[in-house]
């Protein structure tokens, strides 16, 4: 079974305003494997948060079919779908109590909740959350409070809590967006652990930069203006032709010890 298929998938909304349809995503055949772990570039607006939303089962297309861990989208119940869904959502760390300490942070994905349930996690929750904390390599953030995290620590903790509850397909979109150097690096290493800790689990990473691709990724898929310019494994997907018609500027792309790079061509 895939993780996720995709099938001539199209979205399109309607603009009221301009009394037009907006196509955000068109012809889309994309088909992710357990126990690969994609990135998905492209430039702001190519379609990368709809392509996510469908997988995540919180939208679905105009046209087409898409199946999501073995179930077709229009044909099952979405919400239930979703608890086998891990993600890191941007707004979940507003919405966390900045008392919690990382511990309770990691807690609270056992039950899929912003508040932590103490009636409802039991002795194994709490060994499974100490597990995730080492392998993610958060364990120095157990008793700091959340709102005394640095952004970058934020998101390695809500990396832990979407573990929490056993996904069995992991989304991230632009995980990494707003962390600096150091931060960055640190969360790429957890989601390098991640994927080395949980070899089945098929991840798929959002992304707009070449540095940001964690080494441990196998597949890529470029998207530009809705529609795919490539898509398979990494290193024979990710040429500098692709990249520069993805991103509509020409780069040389650099690939060592399994990062990536893209620079600028000065002519
Ligand atoms: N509800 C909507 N109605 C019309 N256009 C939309 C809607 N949602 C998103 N878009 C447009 O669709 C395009 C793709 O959006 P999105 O998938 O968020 O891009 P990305 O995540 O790659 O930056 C953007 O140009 C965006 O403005
Ligand atoms: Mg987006």
């Amino acid at each position: 079974m895939a993780a996720i298929r995709m099938s001539e998938v199209t979205v399109w909304r309607w603009v009221a305003a301009e009394e037009r349809r907006a196509v955000l995503l068109r012809d889309v055949d994309w088909t992710v494997e357990s126990g690969e772990h994609w990135v998905v570039l492209g430039p702001n607006g190519a379609g990368k948060t709809t392509l996510v939303n469908l997988a995540a089962a919180v939208s679905h297309p105009s046209e087409g079919a898409v199946e999501v861990l073995g179930e077709r989208l229009g044909a099952v119940d979405m919400r239930k779908l979703r608890e086998s869904i891990g993600s890191l959502e941007s707004g979940i760390a507003r919405k966390i109590r900045g008392r919690y300490t990382g511990h309770e942070v990691v807690l609270t994905g056992a039950t899929g909740s912003i508040a932590l349930l103490h009636d409802r996690i039991g002795a194994e929750d709490r060994a499974r959350a100490d597990r995730l904390m080492d392998e993610i390599g958060v364990e120095a953030l157990r008793e700091r409070k959340f709102e005394d995290c640095s952004q970058g620590e934020r998101q390695r903790l809500l990396l832990a809590r979407s573990l929490m509850d056993e996904p069995d397909l992991l989304l991230l979109d632009e995980p990494t967006t707003g962390l600096d150097l150091p931060s960055r690096e640190r969360l790429i290493a957890s989601l390098d652990a991640m994927a080395e800790a949980n070899a089945d689990l098929p991840t798929v990473t959002v992304t707009h930069h070449l540095e940001e691709i964690p080494a441990s990724t196998t597949h890529a898929l470029l998207i530009r203006d809705g529609a795919i310019v490539a898509a398979g494994e990494i290193a024979p997907t990710l040429t500098s032709e692709a990249v520069s018609t993805t991103f509509d500027i020409e780069v040389q792309v650099a690939h060592n010890s399994g990062r990536w790079a893209a620079m600028v061509v000065r002519s």
